[in-house]
């Protein structure tokens, strides 16, 4: 049996979801093959591996040495891919790479008995500078104070100062830079819990024109009154800069937490939104997003998937966009729908919803402001039925209890999912409540990560 810190000799398969690599072990104890885990390799490699950990099923390994390289090896577009932790798999062609994603999507399906028809997954629309909101860690150097913006190394609370990165705008770049530069305000230190400055986050509109900034500080709202003007000045002068920042907003959060962001708001410059507008060749709709709302991180992909779910919802029909966000989806698909009705739990996000509908001259809406149980609860007393429901949960996916409201809501749920596990479990649920997924297609809108983002449709049987 394999031990740690043995070097062993292993052909890669596949990649596997959490975004290593599977290769298996072949002794007389283990004929079947022992599965070892590999950080940073790619089917097809030959690799001498050092064990790290054993365990009952599985093994954890790294490259030692790449004895035959994988033909579908790239050189990584990124120069900084090996020290930081936003990114997986770039030494990966990138068709490969979605094939392969879309390959994992597959396997999660593999729980079912009976597997849907699986539709060829939809491109990013491009692969470099397609991340459009980006949510940087900020910290400073010991004895010089300089300020360090960018992202976890892997697996540790070092922030990697990021003056380039290729999947983002340039202009997120230089946005930061200018911070790194200009702030004097003093930044996060994790381990003493002191200093103000503790991330960034930036939200870029698809066209490059718009920029909502929010600078989340250690302080609670109460105690900002004594920063405040000096910070509002210095926003002033940042924005005179680029003329792109519409909008600067303070998150306060000073809690001992890996969470980026905390509840508190205050909007200090400009705007306390921006707009986006997704444009396919006949199609238009724009958006207001405030910074506490979700809006997909690369635009581009989420046109396609979009229209993806618009394909699936019938002339005519009666749609309830659950998790709805500002409106997104059930905005893009309100040409086809007789009545929408919308279900967020986010306050903000629903007063973005409510003017979306407006400004898209979209008539025939209700918008819910509260938890989506709750609102199925209430549908259900005044028996609503709705031709298709979308669901679009977070990565937690939805429950048991949600499921079966919805089983008695609707015939037809489109499920946008941005993880395949969570996924699949909720539909063997649905399936106890007489429902069959139809149809699946995978949406690469994280180029370069193991996520994958899923459209499926699922039907009463
Ligand atoms: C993945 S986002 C999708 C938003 C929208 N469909 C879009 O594409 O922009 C999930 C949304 O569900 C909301 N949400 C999470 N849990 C919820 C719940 N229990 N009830 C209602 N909304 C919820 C979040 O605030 C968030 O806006």
């Amino acid at each position: 049996m394999i031990k740690q810190n043995d070097q062993i000799e292993l052909k890669i398969e596949k990649l596997t979801y959490e975004g290593s690599a599977l290769g298996r072990y072949y002794s007389d104890e283990t004929p079947e093959g022992f599965v070892v885990f590999v950080k940073n390799a790619a089917p097809g490699d030959f690799l001498k591996v050092k064990i790290n950990k054993v365990n009952k099923n599985y093994a954890l390994a790294q490259i030692v040495e790449i004895l035959e390289p994988s033909s579908k090896r790239v050189k990584p577009f990124c120069p900084l891919f090996n020290a930081c932790g936003g990114c997986c798999y770039q030494y990966l062609d990138y068709d490969y790479l979605l094939e392969q994603k879309n390959n994992m999507l597959k396997e999660a399906f593999l729980k079912l008995d009976e597997q849907p028809e699986f539709l060829e997954p939809l491109k990013s629309p491009y692969d470099k500078e397609f991340r459009h909101k980006i949510q940087y860690r900020v910290s400073e150097t010991k004895n010089s104070k300089r300020l360090l913006i960018g992202y976890f190394k892997e697996k540790s609370h070092d922030i990697v100062n990021i003056k380039f990165c290729p999947i983002q705008p340039h202009l997120a770049d230089e946005i930061a830079q200018y911070l790194r530069e200009n702030w004097t305000f003093g930044a996060y230190v994790e381990k003493a819990h002191k200093g103000l400055l503790r991330s960034l986050i930036l939200r870029l509109s698809s066209d490059l024109k718009s920029a909502l900034l929010t600078f989340v500080i250690n302080l609670k709202k109460d105690e900002f009154s004594c920063y405040e003007k000096d910070v509002k000045d210095f926003c002033v002068e940042f924005a005179s800069k680029f003329p792109q920042i519409k909008g600067i907003s303070v998150n306060f959060n000073s809690d001992k937490t890996n969470n980026i962001i905390g509840e508190d708001f205050l909007n200090i410059y400009g705007d306390n939104f921006i707009y986006e507008t997704l444009e396919s060749s006949d199609f238009k709709r724009t958006y207001k997003i405030s910074p506490a709302s979700f809006f997909q991180v690369n635009p581009f992909c989420a046109l396609e998937l979009f229209n993806e779910v618009k394909k699936n919802i019938k002339e005519n029909s009666t749609v309830l966009d659950a998790y709805g966000g500002v409106g997104a989806i059930g905005i893009w698909v309100s040409d086809r729908a007789r009545k929408i009705y919308l279900v967020e739990e986010n306050p903000q996000a629903v007063c973005d919803a409510k003017e979306n509908f407006k400004l898209n001259d979209c008539k025939n809406y209700e918008v819910f402001l509260g938890d989506s149980k709750e609102q199925f609860r209430k549908f259900l007393k005044e028996k609503k039925k709705f031709s298709h429901v979308i669901i679009d949960p977070p990565r937690k996916g939805s429950d048991r209890e949600v499921l079966e409201l919805l089983s008695k809501l609707t015939d037809c749920i489109i499920y946008v999912s941005c993880n395949p596990q969570t996924l699949v479990r909720d539909i063997k649920i649905l399936q106890s409540f007489g429902y069959k997924a139809k149809t699946v297609r995978g949406a690469d809108m994280f180029p370069y990560s193991y996520h994958i983002e899923s459209v499926t449709v699922i039907e009463r049987v």
